[in-house]
């Protein structure tokens, strides 16, 4: 096969500066020991402050309790100052950030992470070494220590993430500090440390995910996915398995054979897999949308925002991503991760309206828009899934419809199930890490929508029934048998997220990853 020409070098995560520097350091010395070029504080809204700020103006800035008031700060939810103190004669940024004020003595997790987020996009613009990083209690936010410096280290790892593999001038390149020393004032260092490691890895995690949805398309192909997916598996202990495309033909899988057809790229499918030690532990698969890049094939998409479906993939990303924490946090079940890889173009061989593809259950599908290609390729993972291990849950994560954005806006991924109990876990996990679900209702009346005089199925729905969301879910549920299953339409949310200072506005935010990894370490 002929090798793009646009495929523009570029090293496997070799300069993402988000995902190998920033050191994360846990202290409970004395505010007063430390050396930092910048502390950073962040506060609840409260008529104590200043007593609570007393070690830092005793240390940094005598007035700190005066200009705060002049400054009319308070720590109201969203609000940020900048001041300048110093200690031993050298100059020391001080940042404040509000996470306004508890009810019932709360204040939710979300609040902390973009007070987190604001703290990182004020402090990227300075090259400091070590800033300092004063936080409130984790009680405030409900949450045991461990937990909190898990958050926070994630947090911190999320929000210095900038896609800049491209960009040659290093003015633009954002400055992740070397050091972040989180403050701490427990007796038990050790054990907010190793929770704040693995708030790093996951942290990382979420960043490697949303690199490979940001990266080009012609970068990104499924080939060179694969690729990624199987050098990580090497490293992180998972066993792979990698189909390309004449496997795939072989196997039967018309959907993901069909989609694939239209371009000069072989699609691949990638099969990952964690095992925990114990077969007769439960077993749970992750399946993930990689459609690398989507111009909608012959039924072709408008050029305006055609360039944002290189995030076509997102689902798939998130799953390599999510394996790739998962084999090092090493939960205590057995997890498979799923993703099949194709771009849906429009050369002469593609696959076009009115042709049935069958697929790997045998099953049968009328194509009625070939810009319906994310159902195609799922349904195909989803019945390799079901019949070849024996599963106790499946969840898919797709960029399946504009219908569902449109519904929910970027704030929320649609959540549709009929499994109440796999559902409630899933929302859950979403509640605990801020990877935020919705549940739409799945509902058999939605079903005959995708009635086919033809074949078993239509892959788009009669416009009577609208819907576009539900009914793609349920053109996925043939394909995973009786086995309990949650299909995420992460459309809404996989890239540009607007307002949240822990994602960047015009790149991808790795949806689903904290969700997928939760899910997974909280099973048993
Ligand atoms: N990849 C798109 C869905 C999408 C839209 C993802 C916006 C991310 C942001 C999907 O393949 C698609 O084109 N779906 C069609 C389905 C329709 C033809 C039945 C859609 O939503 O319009
Ligand atoms: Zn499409
Ligand atoms: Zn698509």
């Amino acid at each position: 096969m002929k090798k793009s020409v646009v495929t523009i070098s570029f090293a496997l995560l070799a300069n993402c500066s988000a995902l190998f520097g920033l050191n994360i350091v846990v202290s409970n010395a004395n505010i007063s020991e430390q050396v930092a070029e910048c502390v950073a504080v962040i506060v609840e809204d409260s008529s104590s402050l200043s007593e609570r700020l007393q070690p830092l103006a005793d240390t940094y800035f005598s007035e700190l309790s005066t200009v705060l008031a002049h400054r009319k700060f308070t720590g109201k939810d969203g609000s940020l100052l900048t001041l300048t103190g110093s200690k031993d004669g050298r100059i020391v940024d001080l940042v404040f950030a509000g996470v306004g004020a508890p009810v019932a003595g709360v204040v939710s997790v979300e609040r902390y992470r973009r007070a987190l987020g604001r703290i990182v996009r004020t402090i990227e613009s300075s090259p400091y070494k070590t800033v300092l990083l004063i936080t409130p209690d984790a009680a405030l936010c409900g949450l045991d220590q461990e937990s909190f410096a898990q958050e926070t280290a994630q947090i911190l790892h999320m929000a210095s993430y900038q896609f800049n593999e491209f960009i040659t001038d290093k003015q633009r390149k954002v400055q992740v500090p070397e050091t972040v020393v989180v403050m701490s004032t427990s007796t038990s260092v050790q054990a907010e440390q190793a929770a704040a490691d693995r708030g790093a890895l996951i942290g990382r995690g979420i960043n490697t995910c949303r690199y490979w949805v940001d990266m080009p398309p012609s970068n990104a192909t499924p080939q060179h996915v694969a690729r990624y997916a199987t050098e990580m598996a090497g490293k992180c202990g998972l066993a792979v398995k990698v189909f390309d495309e004449q496997d795939v033909i072989q196997m039967g899988m018309g959907g993901l054979a069909g989609v694939s057809a239209g371009s000069d790229e072989d699609c691949k499918f990638v099969v990952l897999e964690y095992h925990c030690g114990d077969a007769a532990a439960p077993t749970i698969a992750f399946v993930g949308k990689g459609i690398t890049f989507d111009a909608g094939g012959l039924c072709i998409k408008p050029a305006a925002g055609m360039e944002t479906m290189k995030c076509d993939m997102a689902g798939a990303a998130a799953v390599i991503a999510s394996m790739q924490i998962i084999g090092q946090l090493k939960p205590t079940i057995n997890v498979i991760g799923l993703t099949p890889l194709s771009e849906n173009l429009l050369g002469g061989k593609a696959f076009k309206p009115g042709d049935v593809l069958r697929f790997y259950n045998g099953k049968t599908a009328e194509i009625k828009n070939t810009d319906a290609e994310g159902r195609l390729v799922l349904a195909d993972a989803l019945a390799y899934a079901v019949k070849n291990y024996k599963l106790d849950a499946v969840i898919d994560l797709a960029t399946l419809t504009g219908a569902c954005s449109m519904a929910l806006g970027p704030f929320f991924a649609g959540m549709m199930s009929q499994h109440e109990e796999l559902a409630g876990r899933v929302q859950e996990s979403s509640k605990r890490t801020g990877d935020r679900v919705w549940p739409l209702p799945l509902d058999n009346d939605y079903k005959a929508a995708l009635r086919s005089s033809v074949a078993d199925m239509a892959n788009a729905g009669s416009s009577e029934y609208k819907a576009g969301a539900i009914v793609a879910a349920w053109f996925l549920q043939p394909f995973v048998a009786d086995v309990p299953w949650v299909h995420l339409d992460i459309a809404p949310v996989a890239f540009r997220a607007p307002g949240v200072p822990y994602c960047r506005p015009d790149n991808a935010t790795g949806a689903g990853v904290r969700l997928l990894v939760d899910l997974a370490m909280h099973w048993q």
